[in-house]
């Protein structure tokens, strides 16, 4: 039986506080891949070999070769992320031994900031706003110029009302909203009541809301939902919000329905890939609104996320049960 300690490795550099504990560890050998820039696939397939765990972020691809590579020692994979559709779980089935953490709950908060942050900013056309000052352009105040809508009186439609979903209703109901439809795949009557919130199937819930926002994982039935037929059936003047998953998108047609007016305008914390071309037509186009996947990114949110992701390989790594884990 070998004598040495068990080998965490870890794809990226934590914030610091989870940083400071990740090094102060002595019950594993702590690898890290440390530099700015992501880590590429042949350093992960190199560098994860002989692991007994692994802690990885939502852009490294985690599948069969990774598992592969890792080894016949390796118990655990833990995300940094809620998300974990970069992890090929057949695979991970398939295996069998290995579990899955991954971080729900601690990025509610953040991400629901993100999704409302969003939302007011294509209501309120911010971008044109901003750029209207960086270019030193505008006439200072005018009654007619740069006007936005408001979301009194309006319908608000969540597409997935899990914790995020939840949590972006709760915030956007205080703004005058009066109708909350969701979708997914079955009603949720416990988190809908508290909101008063209708299922409806996809299709209607694009007819009827004026702000979409998309808060669903994604998956074989989520994958491009968003295509040229989701758009032809929302309104005019909607407002579609994106903090879950790039892909949920198809991304040309979300492109022809700005540019034909089929909806007013699109916010997106996520895209594919990430990050977009500065020169794509989506961050040139004056409706769209793009962040950088910074739905959960504040001190507080990811030091617990990678606290938690910390936990969920530790607990893995010695046969123990995960803090938070995925259902293989
Ligand atoms: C996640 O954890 O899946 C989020 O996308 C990070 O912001």
């Amino acid at each position: 039986m070998s004598s040495r300690l068990p080998v965490l490795f870890v794809t990226s550099k934590l914030p610091a506080l989870a940083q400071q504990r990740l090094e102060a560890l002595t019950d594993v050998e702590v690898r890290q891949h440390t530099s700015a820039h992501a880590i590429s696939r042949t350093q992960l397939l190199e560098a994860v070999g002989d692991a007994d765990g692994l802690v990885c972020i939502l852009s490294d691809k985690i599948d069969a070769e990774v598992i592969q590579a890792a080894g016949s020692r390796l118990r655990v994979i833990s995300t940094v992320s809620v998300g974990y559709d970069h992890v090929d779980v057949n695979a991970l089935r398939r295996h069998g031994g290995i579990s899955l953490g991954y971080t729900p709950d601690v990025l509610t908060d953040a991400t629901a900031d993100t999704t409302v942050l969003l939302a007011l900013m294509a209501a309120r056309r911010v971008k044109k706003a901003l750029q209207t000052v960086a270019n030193g352009e505008g006439g200072g105040f005018s009654l007619s110029t740069g006007l936005g809508s408001q979301f009194t009186g309006k319908t608000l439609g969540i597409v997935g009302l899990g914790r995020i979903g939840c949590a972006t209703a709760a915030r956007l109901l205080p703004f005058g909203i009066t109708r909350i439809v969701y979708s997914g795949s079955q009603p949720r009557d416990d988190r809908a009541q508290p909101l008063n919130a209708h299922y409806v199937s996809f299709e209607e819930l694009l007819k009827q809301s004026d702000l979409v926002c998309i808060c669903c994982p994604l998956n074989e039935r989520t994958a491009g939902i968003f295509n040229r037929q989701a758009f032809a059936a929302m309104k005019s003047t909607a407002i579609l919000v994106n903090t879950a998953r790039g892909a949920i998108i198809n991304q040309d047609d979300l492109l022809e329905a700005l540019d034909k007016g089929l909806i007013a305008h699109a916010a997106l914390d996520v895209t594919v890939p990430e990050p977009l071309p500065g020169d794509h037509p989506l961050v040139r186009h004056p409706n769209c609104t793009i962040l950088p996947h910074i739905g959960s990114a504040t001190e507080e949110t990811r030091n617990a996320m990678s606290n938690l992701a910390i936990d969920n390989a530790l607990a893995g790594i010695k046969g123990q049960e995960l803090s938070a884990k995925v259902d293989l």
